[in-house]
């Protein structure tokens, strides 16, 4: 769904800009202000650097082009160009993936960079090609999922109780929450805001980063600090667009991916705290899990992991993934 698009004439004129560029239509699941929009715009930023003006891109924030699951199938059938998303709604397209989503797999940003830019994301990217049919040229980065609610403070897995916590429709993420002895709620990214303001839910769980961007601070008081999962963002391109693409395009959307990588990973270095520090002035309270969280990490890595490895193509690609990361095999 690319369109040619009419560039102002003076700069063509001043700066040799070709007068026609190839403007690509960019899906981001959350609202503007996050790490996704900060992500496409080094994206697009990039992309006509690399090349000279002749390809640019258009960020459709807050789901304008459909909620983030669709996304991929659109990408996949060619009728979108580009999405940014959060990883967990690739899973479900991709099981590999899931490596990602596992609970307590990737315990810090740098984890995260190193898995997702070594080869363990290299193969990532080729899994995705040929179950998805979308290619991954981008990886953002969000931080920690914490959880937020709108009743109280949670900082044992006894204080969950009796919360609705909606999840995104991703089996790991259901799993979770069940071993920590709640049945949550399934449901796509775009009817959060609105199931969190009509109390058809009491909470849900993302970074810092997003609730900010969603305005989740309107109807969310409660955030507990919970490091389950860290939120890595990629920026997908649709494979049949891709293959239609001349070698030198390619490298253009591949370059340009790689600076949109490096630019998320600064982002949310500076932004994070500060965001953060935004939240609690708008009223948010933090509440650390107790015991260094030791509770919520014994039940979830003991019951999740296992049920999960045929899902990711077996043990041995959780193995290669702690392997990467310096840590023992399970
Ligand atoms: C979700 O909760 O569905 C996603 O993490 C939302 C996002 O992309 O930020």
């Amino acid at each position: 769904m690319t369109i040619k698009l009419l560039a102002g004439t003076a700069i063509c004129l001043m700066a040799s800009v070709p007068a026609f560029a190839a403007e690509y239509r960019i899906a981001v699941g959350d609202g503007a202000g996050g790490t996704q929009e900060a992500l496409g715009k080094a994206f697009v930023e990039a992309l006509e650097k690399e090349s000279g003006g002749e390809m640019t891109g258009k960020l459709f924030v807050n789901g304008q082009l459909g909620d983030e699951q669709d996304t991929v199938t659109a990408a996949a059938t060619g009728t979108l160009d580009f999405s940014i998303l959060a990883i967990n709604n690739i899973t479900p397209f991709s099981p590999s993936v899931g490596t990602l989503t596992l609970p307590y797999v990737i315990l810090s940003q740098d984890d995260a960079e190193k898995v997702t830019q070594g080869e363990v994301g290299q193969q990532m990217v080729e899994q995705t090609i040929e179950d998805a049919g979308v290619r991954i040229i981008g990886w953002g980065y969000s931080g920690f999922r914490v959880l937020t609610n709108s009743k109280k403070p949670v900082s044992t897995v006894a204080d969950l109780q009796g919360l609705v916590v909606r999840v995104p429709k991703n089996e790991i993420m259901i799993e979770t929450y069940k071993s920590w002895g709640i049945n949550p709620t399934p449901m796509a990214w775009g009817e959060t805001f609105a199931a969190l303001q009509q109390k058809v839910v009491d909470g849900q769980d993302n970074p810092y980063m997003t609730v900010n961007a969603m305005k989740f601070y309107e109807v969310q008081k409660y955030i507990t600090d919970l490091r389950y999962i860290f939120s890595i963002e990629p920026l997908i391109v649709s494979e049949a667009l891709f293959e239609s693409l001349s070698e030198d395009e390619q490298q253009h959307v591949l370059a340009a991916g790689e600076a949109a990588t490096q630019a998320s990973a600064a982002f949310l270095r500076e932004q994070e705290s500060r965001i953060r520090d935004e939240l609690v002035s708008r009223g948010m309270e933090i509440t650390k899990p107790a015991d260094d969280e030791k509770e919520f990490i014994e039940l979830a890595t003991t019951n999740v992991w296992p049920k999960f490895y045929d899902q990711i193509g077996g043990v041995e690609v959780l193995n290669g993934v702690l392997a990467s990361l310096g840590r023992d095999p399970v």
